[in-house]
C-alpha cells in the first residue's frame, strides 16, 4: 500500500511516500527556518504563505524521488492538527483535492500521533518487539506529552506540560543567551562538550507526571542577568566581539539548561514506564533529536527497550504522517470530504 503523506502544521512544508507504513520511498522537507529566524520565531502568516508557495514543488519532488505517479497511490494522508490554522489549511486542502481527483481514501492524521509512528520507520516493528503497551514521550515546540499507547490508535495521556513545552523552553533559552532560532539545535551546539559549573533548577512536580518548564526559563534569565548577560532582541545574533568575551558563560549556561531539561524528561519518562509496566519506550518530536537526551534515555532505561527515530525523523516530516495513516487505516474509517483542521487537537 503506497501512501502519500503531507505535513504543513508549522514551519516545514513536507511530503513523503511510504510503503506499507514502514518503508520510506521518499521524504522531502522544505524548511522555512531561515525565513522565520530573522523574527526569532515562527510568524504564522509567513508560514502559511510559504506553504502555499512550496507545497506543489515539494509533493512533485516526493513523487519523483519515490518513482511513483499519482495514479499508483492508494491513499493520501495529511496532518489536520494540532498546529497553526492557516498552515494546516494548505496541506488539508491539497490532500483533499488530490484524493478527490484520484478517487482514493483520505486520512486526517494527528501530528502528535505521527511523531510516535516515526518509530515504525526503522528497525524492528515495535508492535512485535517489544510489543504493546508502549510508553511514549512526545516533546516538540508546542507539546510535552507522556502517553501510554495500549495498541494502534489507543492512547491514554499520563502527563503533559502545565506551561511551556520543552521545545519552546529551548527556543526561549536560546533567545536569552543570544543564540538565535531555532533554539534546540543552537543550545545543543553551544553546550557541546561542556560540563556545566552552574546548576539550574528542575521542576519535579512531586507525585505527578506533568511537566513545568517556565520556572527554569526564568531561573536562566535571572542567572544570565546576574552575570551581566542581558536578553537580546528577537533574532539578533551575537557580534564577533561579544562572542569571544561571553562565550564561556553562554556555553556553561546552555549546558546547565540542557542538563535540567534532559534530567526531568528522562526521569519522568522512566517513572511513567515503571508505573504503567510498559514493554518499551518511544521518543518522538523535535526535542528528541537532542543528543544528550537520546544518550541519557538509552543509558538509564535499565534494559527496557528504547526506540528513538534518527534525528531527521524526530523533527517534523511527512513520512511519519504516511506511516501513521497506514496503521490508522486498520482502526479508523477514512476521512470524509468535510475533514477539517483541528488546531488544538490533543492525544488521548
Ligand atoms: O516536532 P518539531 O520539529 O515541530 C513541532 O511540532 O513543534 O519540534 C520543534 C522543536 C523546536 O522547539 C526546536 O527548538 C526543538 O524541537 N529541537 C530541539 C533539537 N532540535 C529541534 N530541541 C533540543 N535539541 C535539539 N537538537
Ligand atoms: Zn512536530
Amino acid at each position: 500500500m503506497l501512501i502519500l503523506g503531507i505535513e504543513t502544521s508549522c514551519d516545514e512544508t513536507a511530503a513523503a511516500v511510504v510503503e506499507n507504513g514502514r518503508r520510506i520511498l521518499s521524504n522531502t522537507v522544505a524548511s522555512q527556518v531561515e525565513m522565520h529566524a530573522r523574527y526569532g520565531g515562527v510568524v504564522p502568516e509567513v508560514a502559511s504563505r510559504q506553504h502555499i508557495l512550496q507545497i506543489l514543488p515539494v509533493v512533485s519532488q516526493a513523487l519523483k524521488q519515490a518513482e511513483v505517479t499519482l495514479d499508483q497511490l492508494h491513499a493520501v494522508a495529511v496532518t489536520h492538527g494540532p498546529g497553526l490554522a492557516g498552515a494546516l489549511l494548505v496541506g488539508v486542502n491539497l490532500a483533499k483535492a488530490l484524493a478527490f481527483a484520484k478517487g482514493i481514501p483520505l486520512y486526517g492524521i494527528n501530528h502528535l500521533e505521527g511523531h510516535i509512528y516515526a518509530a515504525w520507520l526503522q528497525g524492528d516493528d515495535p508492535e512485535s518487539s517489544p510489543g504493546f503497551p508502549l510508553l511514549c514521550l512526545v516533546a516538540s515546540g508546542g507539546h510535552t506529552d507522556l502517553v501510554l499507547m495500549e495498541r494502534h490508535g489507543a492512547y491514554s495521556l499520563l502527563g503533559r506540560t502545565r506551561d511551556d513545552a520543552a521545545g519552546e523552553s529551548f527556543d526561549k533559552a536560546a533567545r536569552t543567551l543570544g543564540l538565535g532560532y531555532p533554539g534546540g539545535p543552537a543550545i545543543q551546539r553551544a553546550a557541546q562538550g561542556v560540563t556545566p559549573g552552574e546548576r539550574l533548577p528542575r521542576a519535579w512536580m512531586a507525585g505527578s507526571l506533568d511537566f513545568s518548564f517556565s520556572g527554569l526559563k526564568t531561573a536562566l534569565l535571572h542567572k544570565a542577568q546576574s552575570h551581566g548577560l542581558t536578553p537580546r532582541s528577537a533574532g539578533e545574533a551575537m557580534g564577533a566581539g561579544d562572542v569571544a568575551s561571553r562565550e564561556p558563560l553562554v556555553k556553561d549556561l546552555a549546558a546547565a539548561f540542557q542538563e535540567s531539561v534532559v534530567d526531568v524528561l528522562v526521569s519522568k519518562t522512566l517513572d511513567a514506564a515503571r508505573r504503567t509496566g510498559a514493554n518499551g519506550i518511544i521518543l518522538g518530536g523535535g526535542v528528541t533529536a537532542n543528543t544528550l537526551l537520546r544518550e541519557r534515555m538509552r543509558a538509564s532505561s535499565g534494559g527496557l527497550p528504547v526506540m528513538i527515530p534518527p534525528p531527521a525523523l524526530c523533527v517534523d516530516n511527512a513520512a511519519m504522517i504516511a506511516a501513521c495513516a497506514y496503521f490508522h487505516s486498520r482502526h479508523h474509517p477514512v476521512a470524509g470530504w468535510d475533514l477539517d483542521i483541528m488546531p488544538s487537537l490533543g492525544l488521548g
